[in-house]
């Protein structure tokens, strides 16, 4: 698929990262309002600029916009777009009004375009191999989820001086306007959307707990840093995500279900440590004690925290374990590995590989306009509950999403499940300990 950006700032070069995977998407040019940011990023990745909107749009070249604009320019962007005849495949969120969003998905069907966006995180092993957990049975009947969006306490970051590889500043100014949540919740929505379908009821809190994160002048400057909210699910399970920018960072999600729960390590990894704990009394009553509860490498020979699964495969699995085009230095490639291994790994190309995909095949988007809406809809009232706190029953549902398509066969997770020897040899003894 032809496709152009609009938009290169921050988020453009964590695009770029895995460019080396997508050789069906064929980048025809950039552009961006700020012609000094275009210039640097053609000169980098040795793109054409396009000297304006109007000139890209008028590229019959171009099959599909990718729109990374600050997100107040989401909609304008994308309307002229669609417009002018283009698939878009925008960032998150599409628009921060719900009616807005809507219209311009109606555009798209009016035009018999396509419409679609991140996360991209859909699509990634770890989120693939949780799935396929809960299907294979591997925890029973999934009842509740606790879900983690926390980055850190963002005062204490001096997220002025973070730049992207190219010299893009991070855009704090606009992240705390716009709040944690609209910026953050979807990572986990997509997810629990994806595996448990339309959220029918959700009550939600949110306030803005530390004022003055920066010297710049915000409007406004009172957009929510902390917000929770539980749903509840058309199968029964209940989930509670948190988001914030107060607390130490930890993107953690687990699925807890009647025989046991998986836990990933990180939203934020496409290819996040996944656990799988199968409930049994030893594990259950060895929590009680401090230092098994406290000291992971004891607690594990008891069965808390489970065993690690191997991530089942996808298509594009192998997009973030290599970078190209980082440099070449020692320093370059090993920053870049250890980044990979320690901190998060993404390949937010996928989300448009996806995309072409299925308009090349011609079948509908993995990533319905209905379950785009839903996701919209939900991160806007989240984090718009405030402090009187806010019950409502979302106005979209979508069709049950289809599980991922795996590359080739993969294992069953419960069926290979077993616990480790010493927790098996451990039970006589949890078990006295449980009866004093
Ligand atoms: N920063 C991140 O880590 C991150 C991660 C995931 C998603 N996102 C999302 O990506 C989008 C962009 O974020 P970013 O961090 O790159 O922001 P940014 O401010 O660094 O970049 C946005 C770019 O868009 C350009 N722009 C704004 N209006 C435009 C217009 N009308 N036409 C053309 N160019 C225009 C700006 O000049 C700027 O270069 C946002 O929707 C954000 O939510 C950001």
């Amino acid at each position: 698929m032809k496709i152009a950006f609009v938009g290169c700032g921050y988020v453009f070069d964590i695009y770029m990262r895995t460019r080396w995977a997508h050789e069906e998407l064929d980048i025809r040019g950039v552009y961006d309002i700020d012609t000094a940011r275009s210039a640097v990023v053609a000169r980098h990745y040795s793109f054409h600029v396009y000297p304006s909107l109007q000139a890209l749009l008028a590229d019959g070249d171009v099959e599909a916009v990718i729109n990374l604009t600050s997100i107040r320019s989401h909609d304008e962007v994308t309307r002229a777009a669609l417009e002018a005849g283009k698939h878009v495949y925008s960032e998150k969120p599409f628009t921060t009004d719900f009616a807005r969003t809507q219209a311009l998905f109606d555009l798209a069907r009016e035009r018999g375009l396509v419409l679609s966006g991140a996360p991209s995180n859909l699509y990634c092993d770890a989120i693939a191999t949780m799935w396929k957990a809960v299907r294979d049975g591997a925890i029973g009947r999934p009842v509740l989820v606790y879900a983690e969006m926390d980055d850190n306490p963002a005062h204490l970051m001096q997220l002025e001086k973070v730049q992207s590889p190219t010299g893009a500043p991070f855009p704090y100014a606009e992240e705390f306007q716009e709040g944690c949540t609209v910026e953050h919740v979807s990572y986990h929505l997509v997810w629990l959307c994806a595996m448990f379908g339309p959220a029918l009821k959700v009550t939600a809190f949110s306030s803005q707990l530390v004022p003055h994160k920066t010297a710049t002048p915000l409007n406004p400057a009172d957009t929510p840093d902390f917000s929770v909210a539980c749903l509840h699910f058309a199968n029964g399970v209940a989930a509670r995500i948190t988001c914030t920018w107060v607390s130490p960072r930890d993107h953690q999600m687990r699925i807890i279900g009647e025989a046991g729960e998986i836990t990933v390590d990180n939203a934020f990894h496409d290819q996040a440590a996944v656990h799988l704990e199968r409930f049994s009394r030893v594990g259950l009553a060895a929590r009680k004690a401090y230092t098994l509860r406290t000291q992971p490498l004891f607690g594990r020979l008891f069965g808390i925290g489970g065993r690690r699964l191997p991530l089942v495969r996808r298509w594009k699995s192998h997009a973030v374990e290599v970078e190209k085009g980082v440099g070449h230095s020692l320093k370059h490639r090993f920053v870049s590995w250890l980044r990979r291994r320690e901190i998060y790994a993404q390949d937010k190309l996928l989300g448009i590989a996806e995309m072409a995909r299925a308009l090349q095949q011609g079948r509908p988007q993995p990533m319905s306009p209905d379950f785009h809406m839903h996701l919209n809809e939900l991160s806007l009232l989240i984090q718009r509950a405030g402090r009187e706190g806010a019950s409502f029953t979302p106005s979209t549902r979508f069709a049950p999403l289809s599980p991922p398509e795996l590359a080739g066969e993969q294992a069953d997770y419960l069926r290979r499940y077993r616990p480790g020897p010493f927790e098996r040899a451990a039970a006589g003894l949890v078990e006295a300990l449980h009866r004093r």
